[in-house]
């Protein structure tokens, strides 16, 4: 099925909140039905987005052209064995519902990742990460319609470029690919990672170290921290996390012996930009109507009304005074949609 709407409001479909209207929005269920839309000629000169569940985006203006949106849904257990399950799951699923649907089953390998908030397209597009796992490690691969020819093709894991906050769809062959499905292989025997900061204490609050007491323990832990969208607008972490060259790391600690990192390998350390943003002292802090998060500083938040461009505002201001007082640059994690 496809449904058409005509300058149409995107608000709940960004969960920043910020009020612009798409000149022409598409929703379509099936792969045949993206094709049959790629090919039809009305669509192709003017520009189009493609969106996940919004939850990465900043609309900095009315957008003139077309906006997709899948609705391709469905979980399917494809194979299996004794050790794993394979999982074909629709783009247009919530990311979510996903994971609640694999710690029922006793799946392992998705639980860390529990209420990322967007949909199962984009978390292959964007590799989602949070407490130590990243989406790639469970995905087998990634199901795509090319945008230029309507053809299928499907790309295995090592085929995706994945790596922090990247991958192939969003770098090399952006705009390109249209995923469709995506295939992830989980465990059937009990693998958890709970290195990750205070994972384990949170847990110490249950009886039972188990799937749903690790999901339980992860939801409380992101609830502390992370507005949610639906009372306060914002798109989670805003910039990514730095890598710096490790010389650059270790003149940075010679200044401040307690800063944060995670070792990317010999040569490269990653740094928190929330642990140096909190240092600038913009915690809590507003420009407008848009703000620093009182409880993380990398989550810029919409206090009510703010434009695009506010809150763009904002994160310049950010990223100077990072720049100014660590000589770092952080760049936005988020995606500017318009001029
Ligand atoms: N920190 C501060 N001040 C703050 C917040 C954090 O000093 O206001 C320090 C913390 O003490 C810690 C470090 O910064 O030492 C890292 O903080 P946190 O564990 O909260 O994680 P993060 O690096 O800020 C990343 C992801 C999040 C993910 C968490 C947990 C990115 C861009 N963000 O944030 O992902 O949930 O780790 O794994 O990599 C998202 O992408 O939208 C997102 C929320």
């Amino acid at each position: 099925m496809i449904t058409r709407y005509n300058h149409y409001s995107m608000l709940s479909h960004n969960t920043f909140g910020i009020d612009v209207e798409a000149e022409l929005f598409i929703e379509y269920s099936s792969v045949e039905d993206l094709q049959s839309l790629l090919s039809s000629k009305e669509l192709l000169p003017q520009p189009f987005l493609h969106i996940g569940g919004g939850s990465n985006l900043l609309f900095v203006s009315d957008y003139k052209g077309t906006i997709f949106h899948s609705g391709i849904k469905g979980m399917e257990i494809i194979s299996e064995t004794e050790e794993y399950v394979m999982v074909r799951v629709g783009a247009g699923e919530v990311w979510d519902d996903f994971v609640a649907y694999c710690v029922d089953n006793e799946w392992y390998g998705a639980e860390n990742l529990s209420l990322i908030p967007g949909e199962v397209g984009a978390s292959a597009v964007q590799n989602i990460g949070a407490y130590g796992v990243e989406v790639k490690d469970i995905i087998e691969r990634v199901e795509t319609v090319a945008v230029e020819s309507g053809k299928e093709r499907t790309f295995a894991n090592e085929d995706c470029s994945f790596s922090y906050r990247q991958s192939i769809f969003k770098k090399e062959l952006k705009g390109q690919y249209i995923v469709t499905y995506v295939t992830y292989k989980l465990d059937k025997h009990t693998r958890f990672n709970l290195e990750y900061g205070n994972i384990k204490t949170e847990l110490e609050k249950f009886d039972e170290v188990n799937l749903k007491t690790i999901r339980q323990a992860i939801i409380a832990i992101r609830e502390v921290k992370l507005p949610d969208p639906k009372i306060e607008g914002n798109a989670g972490s805003f910039f990514m996390n730095p890598i710096l060259p490790r010389a650059q790391f270790e003149l940075l600690k010679q200044t401040y012996p307690d800063i944060p990192h995670y070792d990317v390998d010999e040569d490269r350390v990653k740094v928190p930009a929330a642990w140096m943003i909190d240092r600038c002292g913009w915690k809590g802090r507003l420009l407008g109507n848009a703000g620093v998060h009182d409880k993380q500083a990398l989550v810029l938040v919409n206090k009510g009304g703010a434009t695009g461009r506010e809150i763009i505002a904002l994160s310049k201001a950010v990223q100077l005074s990072v720049k100014e007082k660590f000589g770092v640059d952080i760049y936005p994690e988020v995606n500017f949609i318009g001029e």
